[in-house]
């Protein structure tokens, strides 16, 4: 079975859209198989289209797209930042979809993949308003975006601050429990 790829917007060492991730992944089946982009992992410079060719640059670009293509699924988690989802996010995305334009060889590996939207911010807004915009982003890119979304409020009443402990109401977790059956579902729709 492909991968279930779980990528965090924060690269924050404590962020709660890492820890909803976490979180998610606690409620998935056993034999699930699961990647991760760490926080620590990606350190990609601004895009800058006169970079593109630098080979540092491109080797982490190139590892990152492949487990993006490997993956038959993508649970993203970003933060909101004044509504829009976060720049260290966007900049991954940019980085890796430019990949299929410098090499004829690679392809677009957002095209098709099934993708679910979560996000974490401790305002009320629960960050759907900055999902809108990565949403677009997306589907611009092909990928098959899922209706539902996990969006949790006041985040810092969820996690205390030093550990990964959670405190979601029983019809929360019921939501987020019946949308990553719905999800897994749609990424069993894509042949190994
Ligand atoms: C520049 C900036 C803008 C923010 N804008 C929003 C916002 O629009 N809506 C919101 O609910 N929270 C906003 N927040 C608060 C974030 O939800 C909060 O910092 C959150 O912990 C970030 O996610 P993380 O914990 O995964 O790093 C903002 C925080 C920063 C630093």
């Amino acid at each position: 079975m492909k991968p279930l790829l779980l990528c965090s917007g924060s690269q924050r060492r404590e962020s709660f859209n890492t820890r909803l991730l976490q979180h998610i992944r606690t409620r998935m089946p056993p034999d699930s198989t699961v990647d991760e982009i760490g926080a620590t992992e990606v350190d990609l410079p601004l895009f800058n289209q006169d970079r593109e060719d630098e080979p540092l640059v491109v080797g982490q670009v190139l590892d990152l797209h492949q487990r993006f293509t490997r993956a038959g699924g993508i649970v993203i988690a970003s933060p909101e930042y004044n509504c829009l989802p976060s720049p260290y996010l966007k900049n991954l995305i940019d980085w890796v979809s430019r990949l299929a334009f410098l090499l004829p060889e690679v392809s677009q590996p957002f095209r098709g993949k099934p993708v679910l939207l979560c996000t974490a911010t401790t305002g009320w807004s629960g960050g759907a308003v900055g999902l809108n915009t990565l949403r677009t982003l997306l589907a611009y890119l092909g990928a098959d975006v899922m209706g539902e979304q996990i969006c949790v409020p006041y985040a810092r009443e969820a996690w205390n601050d030093s550990d990964a402990t959670y405190d979601f109401d029983p019809v929360f977790q019921q939501h987020i429990d019946r949308v990553m059956t719905r999800f897994l579902a749609m990424t069993q729709e894509i042949p190994a």
